[in-house]
């Protein structure tokens, strides 16, 4: 067995190279439509063994998938460098509409010289607004305009003239498209061009449509819906924040095989028809589908359009026109119901098992006219009854008219222009349902919709009410990443709320691959951050006109504070600092707007809109202290520190030296009023709640001696609340890593492992499948909160995730983008194992310790072409091995020591697996 496999590596050398894997361009695989002039490239390494890195590589870019000869563009030529994560193009200009492939080789850590990459691509957009030749086509003259309004359909026929060679339709629209070539849908996308601040931002889609066109007589047709765009948004029942009139704008580019090209694009020979099938679209009241009006074929050549107008065309400065710039929405999977009943209340429910985001898909059968309603909730009530109090006005209903068919041959339907977030949906006039007949899972199709992100972290542990919690998390992220981070799903709301995204972002980064989803919404947070430097509470702004003079719109400590803090914490987690440069001014316009309000006091006073937004009240609450209340300003204080901490560190990572020395000494000035104005002599933090020392701590806003003291005085609080947290959306990021960074480690598990009220665990003791929006959404006795604002889709206090990867299994970011990685789990003894996986812009890290009696087993991973540091919790270095031999004698391992109770040692890649009995645990 020996021998062959030694055989095998001797006569196929190249299996034991070093090779490069995993090509992206701008963190996508394979984009087509950027508009990106110089994009970056990222590759992975892969070989066998340990300590696997790059000394040299060569990057290649051609118009041709040999990506050599004469189409070669431009070659970098060997660089000497260990840099594999977002490499700049650096060659001549590109062409818009051109398809590049690009190949990369490597050297490694010797010198060898591995093999080329197999080609990936990207394929430009149009590059600038000025390559648009469409007119912007419009179905309805302004007197037609009206709310609620049936969707229009548009349509053309062209001739395809020769034997085609490739075929790209650029597109967007005013309210929300869904285009049509010839019968079929084009692309997988949905609700597109997605959300941006659209009168500065406006996303067009590119897809190749090069195998649905046919030679002779082609139809382009179109669906327009309201959409974010022209729907109800924001509160007050508002609708067409962004205009009265939706409309489409379309070009597509046919390149024939004899090399010749011709577009059909978007004019006023168009036609368009609202007699079609969607009688109402809105992206909180839903959508009503009168199947009936069916025209078929109305997207195929040779149908009837005589009864169809002409549409209007319209001129619009088209400078805003941007090429995709996050991962598109799609369906990404399909549930079936758990349980179809009647409630106590004789309502027909179907229970999808999981609050979820997206639609349903009806199929049914059944006489012409009958009109089957689909209603979506979160929660049944204390009885059991669907319950949709906490929608507020959103009325998220499906109404399906049959338009008459056989078991046979079922109609099937699902909407397009509208999202709900539910787990229970009331179905009303389904066939036989009056006579007794319950619809079956064969009728029900739950189709899960969101930005179709990489899933990237796994945890998970001995507490399987914590894997639910990881669960939780990961679906409040898959609900609320539709193209924007948004507060909840499910309510006349759904928008932008930048305190949520600043305490979820990192966690979301864990789950998931967000590198793009937050490219394209930071360059969001940044067209709608006003000229003084405020960032308003939403992004789309929705909430504020933007004819609302720049004094007159708020910002919240904690919310805008988005602006610096996902930023940073982009580029801490993939290492992207071309994205950092672009934030970098908004950044610091934010920090210089609180500067100028606060003044010289460096005390920003009023600066707290939401407060410790939705901390424990005292209610249901037997502890004496009133609350965990935190006074407003020492919480807009302490993230004015917060965000010129994070600001300086910016300016240093950017070469920015005078602005790292000016906010280092701004920072000491905020820290210095800080402890005056809030911290006593004996490490009190005014306001002596959870968030007030939790905030005080994690910033450094406590003198270094008091520090003990302080962290002393948060454990005394949550202890004398027996081990139950009172803080809010700001506090509770933070509490669990300030308790594990003040040797509080315990406590910290003791919270996360809390189950009554108010903690993680709670929810999922009453079977939440998602996280609440607050802590006691549904209390003990099962009567809900205020219906006013009572989400149970809501991902901010999610944010605990981010402490379980980072402390409790312990994968932690040692230089930005993980090029250095920090393996440090902490171990509690209420737990047996805890694990995570997380696959970085190298590859995929693993950290992960079991104990089994008294001994602890720490498994790790670490990618190619990254160091790591590894500390192993409560070890003595003479008795832990590495694959059964003494650490010692690991020669991959370098540099062990002993630090206090902990063994550290500096590897290369590789994965190791360590063993150790563990000293005076409880077991
Ligand atoms: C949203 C929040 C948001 C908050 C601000 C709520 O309506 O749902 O998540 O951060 O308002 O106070």
């Amino acid at each position: 067995m020996k021998t062959c496999l030694l055989f095998l590596l001797i006569a196929l050398p190249g299996l034991a190279q070093v090779r490069v894997i995993d090509l992206t361009c701008e963190h996508r695989t394979n984009p087509i439509g950027l508009d990106e002039p110089t994009p970056r490239f990222s590759w992975k390494l892969t070989g066998p063994g340990r300590n696997i890195s790059q000394s040299a590589y060569q990057i290649d870019v051609a118009t041709s998938p040999k990506v050599a000869g004469s189409g070669l563009v431009w070659s970098s030529g060997k660089v000497t460098s260990d840099a594999s994560v977002l490499q700049d193009y650096a060659g001549p200009a590109l062409q818009p509409g051109q398809r590049y492939y690009w190949r990369v080789k490597v050297w490694d850590a010797t010198g060898k010289e591995g093999a080329w990459s197999d080609p990936a691509y990207w394929e430009t957009g149009l590059l600038t607004p000025a390559n648009w030749r469409a007119t912007w086509i419009e179905p309805e003259a302004d007197s037609a305009v009206k709310r609620y309004g049936p969707a229009a359909a548009l349509r053309k026929e062209f001739q395809v003239k020769g034997k085609v060679a490739s075929a790209r339709v650029y597109v967007t629209s005013h309210g929300l498209y869904e285009l049509h070539l010839n019968g079929k849908k084009v692309g997988d996308d949905v609700l597109t061009p997605g959300w941006t601040v659209f009168p500065k931002r406006l996303q067009y889609q590119v897809y190749d449509v090069t195998a649905q066109l046919k030679p002779g007589a082609n139809a382009l047709g179109a669906l327009l819906g309201e959409g974010w765009f022209r729907g109800t948004i924001g509160f007050d029942n508002n609708w067409a924040f962004y205009g009265k009139k939706i409309g489409l704008l379309c070009q597509l580019h046919v390149t024939y095989a004899d090399g010749t090209d011709e577009w059909l694009v978007s004019d006023g020979s168009w036609k368009t028809s609202k007699d079609g099938p969607i009688r109402m679209n809105d992206i909180y009241n839903g959508e009503t589908y009168d199947a009936r009006r069916e025209q078929m074929s109305w997207d195929m050549s040779g149908y009837n359009d005589n009864k169809w107008t002409a549409v209007k065309t319209a001129v619009y400065p088209n400078t805003n026109l941007i090429a995709s710039e996050s991962v598109p929405v799609q369906k990404i999977e399909t549930i079936k119901p758990v349980r179809i009943f009647r409630t106590p209340g004789g309502t027909v429910v179907a229970d999808m098992g999981q609050n979820m985001v997206g639609w349903m898909r009806l199929t049914v059968s059944g006489p012409a006219n009958t009109t089957v309603t689909l209603r979506h909730g979160e929660v049944l009530d204390k009885k059991g009854n669907f319950y949709i109090g906490n929608l507020r006005a959103a009325k998220v209903t499906l109404t399906y008219t049959l338009k008459g068919s056989n078991a046979n041959a079922p109609e099937t339907y699902e909407p397009c222009f509208t999202f709900m977030g539910f787990r229970y949906v009331a179905i009303d006039g389904f066939p036989g349902m009056a006579e007794g007949k319950l619809p079956t899972a064969d009728n029900l199709t739950g189709v899960v919709v969101h930005s179709a992100m990489t899933p990237t972290g796994s945890f998970a542990c001995s507490n399987p009410l914590v894997n639910q919690l990881q669960h939780n998390i990961l679906w409040g992220q898959k609900g609320n990443f539709v193209d924007v981070p948004t507060d909840c799903p499910q309510r006349d709301e759904r928008l932008g709320w930048t305190g949520d995204a600043q305490v979820f972002c990192r966690t979301a980064a864990y789950n998931m691959d967000v590198a793009s989803f937050f490219t394209k919404w930071l360059r969001d947070v940044s067209a709608d951050q006003r000229a003084n430097g405020v960032v308003p509470f939403v992004i789309p702004n929705v909430i504020d006109l933007p004819t609302k003079p720049d004094s007159a719109v708020s910002g919240s400590a904690g919310w805008g504070d988005v602006a610096v803090v996902a930023p940073w914490t982009m580029y801490q987690v993939y290492g992207d600092k071309r994205l950092l440069a672009q934030q970098y001014p908004g950044m610091k316009a934010w920090v210089e707007y609180i500067h100028r309000k606060a003044g010289p006091d460096a005390i920003w006073k009023n600066g707290s809109v939401f407060g410790d937004w939705l901390f424990y009240h005292p209610q249901v609450n037997d502890h004496p202290a009133p609350d965990g209340y935190t006074n407003g300003d020492l919480i807009a204080t302490a993230f004015y520190a917060y965000s010129t901490k994070l600001l300086q560190q910016a300016a240093l990572a950017l070469g920015k030296t005078d602005d790292a020395a000016m906010y280092q000494t701004l920072f000491g000035q905020i820290r210095t009023a800080f402890m005056q104005e809030y911290v006593t002599p004996s490490g009190r933090v005014a306001s002596d709640s959870q968030t007030a020392y939790v905030l005080a701590l994690m910033i450094g806003l406590v003198p270094d001696d008091l520090r003990p003291m302080a962290a002393k005085h948060l454990v005394d609080d949550i202890k004398s609340r027996k081990n139950h947290l009172s803080t809010g959306f700001l506090g509770t990021p933070y509490l669990c890593h300030v308790l594990s960074e003040n040797g509080y480690t315990s406590v910290g598990y003791d919270l996360l492992l809390q189950e009554s009220y108010p903690s993680w665990l709670y929810p999922v003791k009453m079977g939440a499948t998602t996280i609440w929006e607050r802590w006691d959404g549904q209390k003990p006795d099962s009567t809900f909160q205020d219906e006013g604002m009572n989400s149970f889709n809501h991902y901010a206090y999610g944010a605990i995730g981010d402490w379980m990867y980072r402390v409790a299994a312990g994968i932690e970011i040692g230089k930005p983008g993980y090029k250095h990685i920090l393996i440090q789990p902490q171990l509690t003894e209420r737990l047996t194992y805890a694990k995570s996986g997380y696959n970085s812009a190298y590859g995929d890290i693993q950290s992960g310790w079991e104990r089994t009696g008294r001994t602890l087993t720490v498994r790790v991973k670490i990618p190619a072409n990254t160091t790591a540091t590894i500390r192993l919790p409560d070890a003595d270095r003479s008795r832990v091995t590495e694959s059964g031999k003494p650490i010692a004698n690991v020669g991959d391992a370098r540099n062990v020591r002993q630090e206090a109770n902990r063994v550290v040692m500096d590897v290369g890649s590789g994965t190791y697996e360590f063993s150790y009995p563990l000293p005076g645990m409880k077991q």
